[in-house]
């Protein structure tokens, strides 16, 4: 069964539907139930989130503190509602997997899901039971429907997570095909490359060169070319060949400044950082970290054109425990197309007319490698274009 994001009507959840049994006189049912329970959301709201706060694991997801507790109930008293009033259409199940992908996207276990999904099922069949103590056939129907949609709410859920792996896995296989392609043309490549870059080398030592300027200029830039080529295979092979961290201690400022050295942006483009100096230090490869930041950098510098503009890079440490450190990119260009959002960071991934778009696809993997990640959050008070939130895990205790 193929992963469909954004298809939550497709036949995973017909199908479930028509397992689980839900009919039309359980929705009826469930609107029965809901001007019983719905007097008690609040309370449930509470007792959802206090248990969230008590596990520290748990809490991890919690990324705004207790402040987004108070977000989140309100999120979830809405959801207990429309539970229970349906309707229980395509749009439901569309607005559930929606929100099923936000707990993936914030890496929320799965393992969680049932827990939580068994509290929601006891406190409201525990109201049930209350209310209709006087009527048990009533309260057993009431029950039966209750039991159904919560088990499809959770198999929605987990139908998110596998989504989600489904497309990591197709991404490890697409990157598995691309590699074996590129690994042996980069290699071919070298060769020729390499016999170019000596050639050049003694046509450059020959008096024709000295003598004729157009003979210099020219041998020039194939030099340059060459050099081009060379930097693209090297980046294709960095991509498929995963070079070992070499982790050491190092300080981002530090990082960030060597990457502004090798590629100084145009004198139209301001660049300003904030929060570099003050972050702890952490372990990491400092070279490919570079890379991290050149690539990025570079990619900001070439959505601006010609334009003048400015680049911003925010560092911080989240004061919510995490233990982790985190980086805004933003750039005043045009942003990203929506529509690539979602794939900007799988490689032969480009909007651009040159460049293989392997940039990004590279800046991600080398994150993930050091345990942290890299995602495009359009929204921010910055200056506007492209957004990128890149996190870094503390491996120390802040200095
Ligand atoms: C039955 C289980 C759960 C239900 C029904 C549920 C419901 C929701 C809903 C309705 C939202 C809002 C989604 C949106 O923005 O559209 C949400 C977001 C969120 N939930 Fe849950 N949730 C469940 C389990 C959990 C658990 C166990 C945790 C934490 C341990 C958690 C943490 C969060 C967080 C952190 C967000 C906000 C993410 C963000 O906007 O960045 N949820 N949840």
């Amino acid at each position: 069964m193929e992963a469909t994001p954004g298809g939550a009507s497709d036949n995973v959840l017909e199908e479930l539907q028509r397992y689980v049994g839900f009919s039309s006189d359980d929705g009826e049912a469930l609107r029965e139930l809901h001007p019983i329970a719905c007097a008690h959301f609040e309370r449930i709201a509470d007792v959802f989130y206090r248990r969230i706060l008590e596990h520290p694991e748990a809490r991890k997801a919690l990324e705004g503190g207790e402040s987004q507790v108070g977000h989140l109930k309100v999120t979830l008293h809405d959801w207990m509602g429309s539970l229970l009033l349906g309707p229980w259409d395509a749009a439901y199940f569309e607005r559930r997997c929606r929100i099923g992908r936000v707990h993936v996207r914030i890496h929320l276990p799965q393992h969680y899901m049932f827990g939580a999904m068994n509290l929601l099922r006891q406190e409201l069949s525990a109201v049930l039971e209350e209310a209709l103590r006087d009527a048990p056939a009533r309260a057993a129907r009431l029950g039966r429907a209750l039991g159904k949609i919560l088990d499809l709410e959770l198999a929605i859920m987990l139908h998110t997570y596998r989504e989600d792996l489904l497309a990591q896995a197709a991404r490890a296989e697409r990157l598995a095909t691309f590699g074996q392609l590129v690994g042996s043309i980069g290699h071919e490549l070298r060769n020729p490359l390499g016999v170019i870059e000596t050639s050049l080398f003694i046509l450059k030592g020959r008096p024709a060169a000295a003598e004729d300027a157009r003979v210099t200029k020219h041998l020039d830039r194939i030099g340059e070319q060459v050099e081009v080529a060379n930097h693209i295979v090297t980046s294709l092979l960095d991509m498929i060949r995963s070079r070992p961290l070499v982790r050491a201690p190092l300080r981002l400022a530090e990082v960030w400044a060597s990457a502004l050295e090798s590629v100084p942006p145009p004198g139209h483009v301001r660049v300003h950082a904030q929060g570099l100096e003050a972050l702890p230090v952490l372990e990491g490869d400092a070279v490919q970290l570079r890379q991290v930041f050149v690539n990025l950098l570079q990619n900001a510098v070439q959505a601006l054109g010609e334009h003048e503009g400015e680049v911003r890079l925010t560092a911080e440490v989240p004061e919510d425990g995490a233990r982790r450190v985190r980086l805004v990119l933003e750039d005043s260009g045009p942003g990203l197309d929506p529509a690539i959002r979602a794939r900007v960071f799988e490689p032969l991934m480009t909007t651009k007319a040159r460049g293989l778009g392997l940039g990004l696809a590279l800046v991600r993997r080398i994150l993930e490698r050091h345990g942290g990640g890299i995602g495009y959050a359009p929204t921010g008070g910055g200056p506007g274009g492209a957004r990128f939130v890149v996190e870094l895990p503390l491996t120390q205790e802040p200095s």
